[in-house]
């Protein structure tokens, strides 16, 4: 697959980029956006197309189905951009003093329905489902990582734009809504969440 300039090797159990994934690859270039933490890089259509954009700037990568982190590096080498790409959970492995203050996170964001998950992958599973609700993923995202600046995806199949702000108000954190797409079923949102207070 050609995104973006691109080149992009794509693998079954790795998720494929489609509309959520080209909301940020379009929006984000005009974001003001240095040195970044990608959270669940899947084929790393995001974090490569920001470095083909950047090239100067340090890139870390991380996603928890292991075939994911692999298909990011394979594809920075296949493109000769420098990413630093971990199989893990979060950043756990990672002091976070050191590490990019800015995060982009396309989360699973689908709650779960125990019926029609069964007929998922677990690779799948770990890319769609957020938890109970669709959130969680993000929720617990926006709880461990230090950060003062994360990118991130809300589905309307999950909560609604105006609970999301309380909730995450009551974390101190403002929520700006950078684009909006509408389909018959459900409302993406781009987020770009601040932590209010943080200079
Ligand atoms: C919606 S996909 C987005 C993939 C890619 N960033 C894109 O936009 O095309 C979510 C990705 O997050 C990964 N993931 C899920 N939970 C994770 C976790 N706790 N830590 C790291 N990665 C995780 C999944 O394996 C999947 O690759």
């Amino acid at each position: 697959m050609k995104l973006d300039g691109i080149q992009l090797d794509l693998n079954d159990l790795v998720y494929e980029p489609r509309e959520d994934t080209f909301m940020f690859i379009d929006t984000l270039k005009d974001e003001p956006i240095g040195s970044i933490l990608e959270i669940g890089s899947g084929s790393g259509a995001i974090i490569l197309s920001l470095a083909a954009h950047s090239p100067g700037q340090f890139y870390v990568a991380t996603d928890l189905n292991y075939l994911a982190a692999l298909q990011t590096q394979q594809n920075s080498i296949k493109n000769g951009l420098s990413i630093n790409c971990v199989a893990t959970s979060y950043a756990f492995p990672f002091r976070y003093k050191g590490l990019p203050e800015t995060i982009v996170f396309n989360p699973p964001y689908l709650p779960s329905d125990p019926p029609t998950d069964k007929f998922l992958t677990p690779e799948d599973r770990l890319a769609l489902i957020g938890g109970d609700k669709g959130y969680e993923s993000l929720i617990k995202a926006i709880d461990l990582l230090s950060f003062k600046t994360l990118y991130s995806m809300v589905s309307s199949l999950a909560v609604g734009i105006s609970k999301f702000k309380q909730m995450l108000k009551e974390r101190g954190i403002n929520v700006i809504i950078l684009d909006e797409k509408k389909f018959s079923f459900e409302t993406l949102w781009l987020v770009k969440l601040v932590k209010i207070n943080v200079i």
